[in-house]
């Protein structure tokens, strides 16, 4: 990536990475010992291994039969395909940004054959168009910025049913506790159900109208 002639270092997020491929394969195993299998490559995020927050995420979470949820900067698929597995009655939106994240994860879906799934590649909250979902689920980029990070946490709360939850992790060190502390500020309520590695996973539930009053 140029800009004014200088070279930029390309991040994760970059909507179309340049960077050579250099296809890669990550593994994780599921509670009854099924292991699921991802395609990665040079220009995603933590394409050697699975990233220890989003593991923290998968011991946080548990989707119910019905369950609409929103895998928010799905990279190579690794949070929404294992929660697809887990619960085979819930249906998962993958959103990335990035092109070559989307790809991998499309690939992802069929190579474990995962059919209660979907990718939709863009900015997310301009490609979800007015789909609801009672879950969202979303380690973030967090070196594309506070502002980028808020806006995500703004987004799940207004497309979140009453009664739905948002679950974001973060390094304990980039910023866990004030995050939190806007978490709560936008839905009113946050705990933490899990933490572990230098990692919490955050929650707040959206409470209705009708509760608030
Ligand atoms: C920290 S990575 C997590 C990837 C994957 N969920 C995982 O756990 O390995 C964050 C992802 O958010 C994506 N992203 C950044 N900004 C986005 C946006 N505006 N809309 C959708 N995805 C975005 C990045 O491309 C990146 O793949």
């Amino acid at each position: 990536m140029h800009e004014g002639g200088k070279q930029l270092a390309e991040h994760y997020y970059t909507a179309r990475p340049t960077s050579e491929h250099a296809p890669g394969q990550v593994r994780y195993a599921m509670p009854d010992g099924t292991v699921m299998v991802f395609a990665t490559d040079a220009g995603v995020f933590s394409k050697e291994r699975i990233d220890r927050g989003t593991r923290e995420m998968l011991k946080a979470v548990v989707p119910k039969p019905g369950d609409r949820v929103l895998d928010l900067g799905c990279g190579y698929g690794p949070i929404g395909i294992v929660l697809a597995a887990l619960e085979p009655r819930a249906f998962v939106t993958m959103v990335d940004i990035n092109e070559r994240a989307c790809e991998l994860a499309r690939r992802n879906l069929a190579t474990n054959s995962i059919s209660n799934a979907e990718v939709l590649c863009g900015d997310a909250f301009e490609v979800v168009g007015d789909r609801r979902f009672n879950m969202v689920v979303t380690n973030p980029p967090i070196r594309a910025g506070r502002r980028v990070l808020e806006a995500m946490v703004q987004g799940a709360h207004d497309r979140l049913a009453d009664g739905g939850q948002l679950f974001l992790v973060i390094r304990t060190s980039q910023g866990a506790a004030s995050m939190k502390a806007y978490m709560e500020g936008v839905f009113g309520n946050a705990d933490e159900p899990e933490k572990g590695g230098g990692y919490r996973v955050i929650r707040s539930v959206r409470i209705s109208a009708h509760d608030k009053a």
